[in-house]
């Protein structure tokens, strides 16, 4: 899949996102390693605090659905600017992805590329918590 196909996926969620407050609707796609794609969008709460980011939503759809492995994130605005992920779902892709290739786009389908590791030095990770932590899994 190209990049910009996968893009075009995160693109089609846009009028799917519930973004009553801030009016910033968000598409995003993530590629698993076995190539199956998942998509989400920005879902708003009324409590501002509980919303969801479209990166996360599509994380959270594959994670429960048994994926563990990813390589790209399409991540997508309806904006001149490049839209690109915000700390929390960094962190979150993390977790199980820190090779991982992201793609922000902005609404003319242009694109910046940079690994999750570009985006998020030094990040924290399950590795972190040593070998007693993670048995459980
Ligand atoms: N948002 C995302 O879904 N992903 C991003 O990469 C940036 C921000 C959402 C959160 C909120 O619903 C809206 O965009 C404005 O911040």
């Amino acid at each position: 899949m190209t990049p910009e196909e996968l893009i075009q996926q995160a693109r089609a969620m846009l009028p799917l996102a519930y973004a009553p407050y801030s009016g910033f609707p968000v598409g995003a796609a993530l590629e698993c390693a076995d190539g199956t794609v998942y998509t989400g969008c920005n879902v708003e709460n009324a409590a501002y605090g509980s919303s969801l980011c479209a990166e996360r939503t599509a994380l959270v759809k594959a994670v429960s659905e048994g994926q563990r492995s990813f390589t790209r994130l399409a991540v997508i605005g309806n904006t001149e600017d490049f839209c690109t992920p915000c700390g929390a779902c960094r962190q979150m892709l993390y977790e199980f992805a820190p090779d991982l290739t992201v793609y922000m786009a902005n609404r003319r389908g242009e694109y910046l590329t940079a690994s999750l590791g570009e985006l998020l030095p030094h990040g924290f990770g399950p590795a972190a918590l040593g070998s007693e932590a993670m048995s459980s899994t």
